[in-house]
């Protein structure tokens, strides 16, 4: 069984933990650099690059304090060299190099949407041990501030991973923050949203959204067009003048948004005759989704796996695993590693409008 320092800086969480082969977390220290974007209302790519710089230290030596271990004791560092903000990136890539150097123990570059998609075989004391139940292959639906996009995961390497579709435009976390502002609500919009819309029925809104790309073959998303049904809604009629209409508002972005989500995912692993879905990404802390997808998948005798919250928003830990499936394959990199803002997992979805290919 090997030990990894798993280490993250690619938006604006700066993360390190200690993982085993196996997938138990031995530890796990995230620190959020929210408080530093909210005035902003997203993510400041310079703030977030000098805001790592300052915690990365920290950081990386209370996750191998909190596992009881040194350096020494672990037999590689891995690290997500992508993608994410390129300024981010350098910061956890340049410690994990200088780490990997001193210690003289091998570096390995994750890419931050392979360990998403693997986050659902984390292993935490004290939660119910749900990673042995998931098996390839399964479609994973990647649900971020970053991405948004579906899979067909056949194993846990880069190579075995496909994409069935992902969005044309804003990853669906972005469109819940971009509302969110939009609505005054504050960042990240997410959290906010969910709560508010729990409250809300679609039916009352005082704006009626429909869920985008319904065409059924298609696995392709769109989420820019409700942002911008919000934002003129806005300019038009003013944000909600009470927390009823607000709520109302919310509940049908965010069933616009989970409708589409479920239906589309429903439709892969059917289309690609999968048994098993797993929902991935900081948006897969959304009640609403989690609920809609057990329920519809539950109809349809589709096996769920949905990681629990902590493995879902941005962590260290996944990226440990991942390195370490890596590492378990040999594949360690060289001390010229360098950041990129893009995946390596191959895309066949365009950015933009224009013909596409059909995906369904
Ligand atoms: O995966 P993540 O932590 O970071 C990225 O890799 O982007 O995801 C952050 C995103 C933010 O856009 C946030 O608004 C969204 O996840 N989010 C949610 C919820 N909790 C976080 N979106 C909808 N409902 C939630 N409960
Ligand atoms: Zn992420």
């Amino acid at each position: 069984m090997t030990v990894v320092l798993g280490i993250e800086s690619s938006c604006d969480e700066t993360a390190a933990a200690v993982v085993r082969s196996d997938g138990t977390v031995l530890s796990d220290v995230v620190r959020s650099q929210v408080e530093a974007h909210a005035p902003f209302g997203g993510v400041v790519p310079e703030i977030a690059a000098r805001d790592h710089l300052q915690a990365i230290t920290t950081v990386v030596r209370a996750a191998l304090s909190d596992a009881k271990l040194s350096l020494r004791d672990v037999d590689a560092v891995a690290v997500t060299h992508r993608p994410g903000l390129v300024g981010a990136l350098l910061v956890g890539l340049q410690a994990a190099k200088g780490l990997s150097w001193a210690s003289g123990k091998p570096l390995v570059g994750v890419d931050h949407l392979v360990g998403h998609l693997l986050s659902v075989f984390l292993r935490r004391e004290g939660e119910a041990d749900t990673a042995a139940d998931v098996c390839f292959p399964f479609v994973g639906l990647l649900v971020s501030g970053g991405h948004t996009a579906l899979y067909l995961c056949h194993g846990p390497r880069v190579e075995a991973i496909e994409e069935l579709g992902a969005t044309r435009d804003d990853a669906v976390g972005e469109a819940y923050d971009k509302v969110a502002k939009l609505l005054g609500l504050g960042y990240p919009g997410g959290p906010v949203v969910d709560h508010l819309a729990a409250r809300g029925e679609p039916a009352s809104s005082p704006l009626i959204l429909k869920p985008p790309m319904a065409h059924r073959e298609s696995l392709e998303f769109s989420f820019s067009g409700l942002k911008s049904a919000v934002a003129r809604h806005v300019a038009a009629a003013g944000v909600p003048a009470n927390d009823e209409s607000m709520a109302h508002l919310c509940a049908a972005f965010q069933d616009a948004v989970v409708k589409t989500l479920v239906r589309k995912t429903l439709h892969a692993a059917q289309s690609r005759d999968v048994r098993s879905v797993v929902v991935a990404g900081g948006v897969a802390a959304n009640r609403a989704l989690r609920a809609q997808m057990r329920k519809a998948c539950d109809a349809r005798e589709l096996r769920l796996h949905v990681p629990s919250l902590q493995n879902c928003t941005d962590n260290a830990a996944m990226i440990a695993y991942a390195g370490a499936v890596a590492l378990t394959d040999g594949k360690t990199d060289n001390l010229g590693l360098g950041p990129s803002p893009r995946t390596a997992l191959p895309r066949q979805t365009r950015k933009g409008r224009g013909k596409r290919r059909p995906t369904g």
